[in-house]
């Protein structure tokens, strides 16, 4: 579901619950005269909401009991308002020390989080939260307060300001805050040390620091009895030791302490906090280096342990002790351990989880008699070691259903593979995995399999029954698999190509294989012939990914709408021929043609995908008017067209109506102007001048527009350009001269003005020093440093306003700016493809870590109960 609909489901859901007639019915006392008229006020003078009947203010109504509203509660013997929650409520508005707001003296609590108000003088003595003597809880969360953190109010119980653009100090003044048991600073800038007296606030049983912009070394010491439950620490600049005396904190639950500078051995005391579930120690950043003690590991409630991203090299011997029975998620990664596996990890039979990668373990994966000490482990991450493969077949874990052994140093498939028969993610990517991949592989629980980069060769035969898989995602990109796609259909199997040693790559009859797989990727192989029909009857893949390979024939033309779900369709970098697929899925948000010799019209139908953010149809032989209405695709963000046969048509009559439409949307307009980076292209049929819009484009890092028709002058506006890197426009027929404004563009590093007809002198300092000769050959008007010819002075003495003026005056770039404006959002070229294909981030693992945590909860509740 949608956040947006999410909210809304909210908004209705307590909308009905919280109807003014049936709560109005319970309550005797009406609201006070005075208390409606500060309410009505406040949403009166203070705010602009936007057109949503949802917005929780919009039940208040003059004429009728303001204890009723939405967002109030009275007491119910005075009539006093005493609680106001306009949480998440869209508004937008001034709040300053006269707000009616502050009229509401017996506000107990106030939440006005997640909206956008503009608190004026916040900081100022007059300012009113102090009026609100009986305040206990404040959330200014998110809603625009920014300054200082308000520590006046003696009465407060919690105080969330999170994310609020706090600034400055916390002074000692915090130790009025007596009867504070909630502190929430999270996300904050406030660039001081914690002063010692935060750890006095014997009240507090929750503290949230994180990324609030405090340093220094942690305040001393944690007083014994305190009633702290939650510590977060994460993300704060906090070095040093951490004291012994956290182990005070018996009550502690939770505790947070990554991404700080703690360093040195943990202290031993953390053995004392019985209640802690969660010890995050995700510290990068942290070099915590030794545990001295095992009696971290025997904390009875303890589940999660994450010592990741530290300078552990060794851990405590295995000596005798019981180890926790909760501990369920280990995680030792990116640390320096190094040689076996630490014996002692064998004791921790409640594993489900461990993580071991990205150390430098290089002995054999000895973990013990793994059947035996791992009874529950699911998930076991060896990735980015060099273990020593063994051809032990011991290993055997019986529950296993996810192992990630990337970048292993493997060069064939571990034989300890064949015993995990509930295994359901394999990731073997980035070994030296050469030969075939046997068969064997295709257990009926596997679900995901990552074999990607490694050097296989082909697929071991016989298949077992299609029926039987249940393979989700199948990523083989980058390996050297041969042989042709039509194999994939049953058919064509029995065609005759053992004179070419082609092997069959892919499962005869691809559709039933794939019939559930929502990801699969063969890029990046030697995979030759035509792309089957057979493939479309794989209707739930939401990613097809053939591109690098040397397919040829046509596209057919079910594959741009075979599957309701499609979001990535990469044919590119292969030989396919004739048109595009006619049609396409509306889900669709990447579709590379790039570098095929594909004919004919860019298809008509992509304007009804309404997501496409990535469309590269560069490097083809398509001849087209230039698409103007791929203007309208609102999400499209990059656009590539290079190297085609583009050309604009002589009917101007509808691109005017797309200017039109332009001019009423300059936010849009602007917004989008600052989302390109990169424009290229190079390669059409385009005449006429550059526009001098094209100096709106701001953020342009990379400008081709080389190998057109292009004649009138370089635009002087390019000098706004300063992010501009690379600027290529040869092979044009720009005349004038180079403007001189370009040497502001001090991170150009490339230029290209070759084969045009441009004259004068070439600027000279900065960047301009620095280009080779080549930048400007074909141009012999052109002189001055790096050519040979010198100039004479008379040119070189044109001021450059003159210049400009010249082509304010200057007409004809009328499409041009029409081509910019309506493209909006496209034109981008060369970025990232949008989407990654790899399981470290995509979405394969995502789901993956989804279900894995689902299986970690449903199995400690069943522990619990
Ligand atoms: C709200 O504002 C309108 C116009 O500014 C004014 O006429 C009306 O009296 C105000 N109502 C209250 C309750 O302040
Ligand atoms: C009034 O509030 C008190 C506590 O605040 C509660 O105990 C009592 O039940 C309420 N009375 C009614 C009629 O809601
Ligand atoms: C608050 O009201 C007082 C008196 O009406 C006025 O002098 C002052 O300028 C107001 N302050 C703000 C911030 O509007
Ligand atoms: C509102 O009216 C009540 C009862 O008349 C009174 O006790 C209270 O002080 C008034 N509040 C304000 C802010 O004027
Ligand atoms: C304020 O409202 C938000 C959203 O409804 C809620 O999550 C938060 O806990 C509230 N704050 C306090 C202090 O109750
Ligand atoms: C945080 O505050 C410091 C000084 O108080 C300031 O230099 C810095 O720019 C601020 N950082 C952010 C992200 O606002
Ligand atoms: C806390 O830990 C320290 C060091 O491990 C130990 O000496 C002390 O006895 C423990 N205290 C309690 C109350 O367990
Ligand atoms: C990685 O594998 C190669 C070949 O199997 C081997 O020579 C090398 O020693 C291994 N590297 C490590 C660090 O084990
Ligand atoms: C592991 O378990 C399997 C079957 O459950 C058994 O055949 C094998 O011998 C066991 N391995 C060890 C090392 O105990
Ligand atoms: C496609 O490639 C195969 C193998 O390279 C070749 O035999 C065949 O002629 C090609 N077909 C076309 C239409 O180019
Ligand atoms: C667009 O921007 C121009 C100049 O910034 C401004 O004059 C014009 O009113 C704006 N139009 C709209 C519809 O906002």
């Amino acid at each position: 579901m949608k956040l947006f609909h999410f909210l809304l489901f909210i908004f209705l859901f307590f909308s009905f619950v919280f109807s003014p007639s049936s709560s109005q019915a319970s309550l005797p006392h009406q609201c006070l005269d005075n208390q409606t008229l500060a309410l009505l006020r406040f949403k009166n003078e203070s705010f602009s909401f936007p057109s949503s009947s949802s917005s929780k203010s919009e039940s208040w109504k003059p004429d009728t009991d303001c204890c009723s509203w939405e967002g109030i509660k009275c007491d119910n013997t005075t009539g006093h308002v005493i609680s106001l929650d306009l949480s998440w409520d869209q508004l937008v508005g001034d709040i300053d020390s006269n707000s009616s707001l502050f009229k509401l003296h017996s506000l107990m609590r106030l939440n006005l989080s997640h909206n956008s108000f503009h608190f004026f003088n916040f900081n100022s003595e007059l300012f009113g939260f102090p009026q609100l003597v009986n305040l206990k809880h404040l959330d200014l969360a998110n809603s625009g307060f920014s300054g200082q953190v308000p520590l006046q109010m003696s009465r407060l119980t919690k105080l969330v300001l999170w994310d609020c653009s706090l600034s400055g100090p916390i002074d000692s003044s915090i130790s009025n805050l007596h009867l504070l048991s909630e502190l929430v600073l999270s996300n904050n800038n406030l660039s001081s040390e914690v002063p010692d007296v935060l750890t006095n606030l014997s009240s507090l049983v929750l503290i949230q620091l994180s990324s609030c912009g405090l340093h220094g070394e942690f305040p001393g010491e944690f007083p014994q009895q305190s009633a702290l439950r939650e510590l977060s620490l994460s993300c704060t600049k906090f070095h040093g030791k951490l004291p012994e005396s956290i182990g005070n904190l018996e009550f502690l639950t939770n505790l947070y302490l990554d991404n700080c500078n703690f360093s040195g051995t943990l202290p031993n005391s953390i053995g004392n906090l019985t209640a802690l579930q969660y010890l995050l120690l995700d510290l990068h950043n942290n070099s915590f280096d030794g545990i001295t003690d095992y009696s971290l590991f025997t904390l009875p409630s303890l589940e999660d342990l994450m010592l990741g991203k530290n300078r552990f090299h060794s851990l405590p011997d295995e000596g005798p002790f019981t180890p926790s029975s909760s501990l369920s998620w280990l995680d030792l990664s990116e640390n320096e351990f190094q040689g076996l596996i630490p014996r002692m990890l064998t004791v921790l039979t409640s594993l489900e989880i461990l993580n071991l990668s990205s150390n430098k373990f290089n002995g054999s994966m000895d973990l013990g008699i793994a059947n035996l000490t791992f009874p529950q482990l699911v998930s076991l991450h060896l990735s980015h070691n060099h273990w020593l493969m063994t051809d032990s077949d011991d290993l055997a874990f019986p529950n296993l259903k996810m192992l990630k052994m990337r970048s292993c140093n493997a060069t064939k498939f571990p034989s300890f593979l064949r015993n995990l028969h509930n295994l359901e993610a394999l990731d073997l990517s980035s070994n030296g995995i050469n030969g075939q991949i046997p068969n064997w592989i295709w257990s009926s629980s596997l679900i995901g399999l990552n074999l990607s980069q490694n050097l296989l060769t082909g697929l071991d035969r016989p298949l077992p029954d299609a029926s039987s898989l249940q393979m989700g995602a199948l990523d083989v990109h980058s390996n050297k698999l041969q042989g042709s796609l039509p194999f994939l259909s049953q058919q064509i199997e029995f065609l005759d190509y053992s004179d070419n040693n082609f092997r069959s790559v892919i499962p005869a009859d691809i559709g039933s294989y794939l019939s559930k797989a929502f990801f699969f990727s063969v890029s990046g192989n030697d995979l030759i012939g035509k792309i089957p029909t057979s493939i479309c009857s794989a209707r739930n893949l939401q990613v097809l990914d053939l591109s690098d390979n040397q397919l040829n024939g046509t596209i057919p033309t079910c594959l741009g709408n075979f599957s309701s779900e499609l979001l990535v369709l990469n044919l590119g970098g292969n030989n396919l021929q004739g048109t595009m697929p006619s049609s396409f899925a509306e889900t669709l948000s990447t579709l590379v043609f790039n570098g095929n010799g594909l004919e004919g019209n860019v298809p008509r139908s992509l304007s009804t995908c309404k997501g496409l953010e990535v469309l590269d149809l560069g490097d083809n032989q398509i001849h087209d008017t230039f698409p103007f209405w791929l203007g309208n695709l609102p999400q499209l963000q990059v656009l590539v067209l290079r190297s085609n046969k583009f050309y604009v048509s002589a009917s101007y009559s509808y691109y005017i109506t797309v200017k039109q439409k332009m001019k009423g949307e300059n936010t849009t307009l602007e917004r989008i102007l600052n989302i390109f980076t990169s424009i290229n292209l190079s390669n059409n049929e385009f005449e006429g001048k550059i526009p001098k819009l094209i100096g709106e484009l701001k953020s342009l890092h990379v400008l081709d527009l080389s190998h057109n028709n292009l004649d009138g002058p370089i635009p002087s506006s390019l000098e706004n350009l300063l992010q501009l890197e690379s600027l290529d426009l040869s092979h044009n027929k720009l005349s004038g001269e180079i403007p001189q404004q370009l040497v502001r563009l001090t991170f150009l590093s490339f230029i290209n003005l070759s084969a045009n007809e441009l004259q004068g002198s070439i600027p000279s300092g900065a960047q301009f020093n620095t280009f080779p000769a080549g930048s400007y050959e074909g141009n012999p008007g052109l002189c001055g440093f790096p050519l040979p010819t010198k100039c004479e002075v008379s040119k070189e003495a044109l001021p450059p306003i003159q210049q400009q003026k010249l082509e304010l005056d200057s007409t004809g770039e009328f499409d041009w700016t029409v081509l910019l404006m309506g493209y909006g959002s496209g034109l981008v070229a060369g970025l990232s493809m949008g989407y990654i294909l790899f399981w470290g981030n995509g979405f394969i693992a995502e789901s993956i870590a989804t279900k894995m945590q689902q299986l970690r909860l449903r199995s400690s509740q069943q522990r619990r109960s």
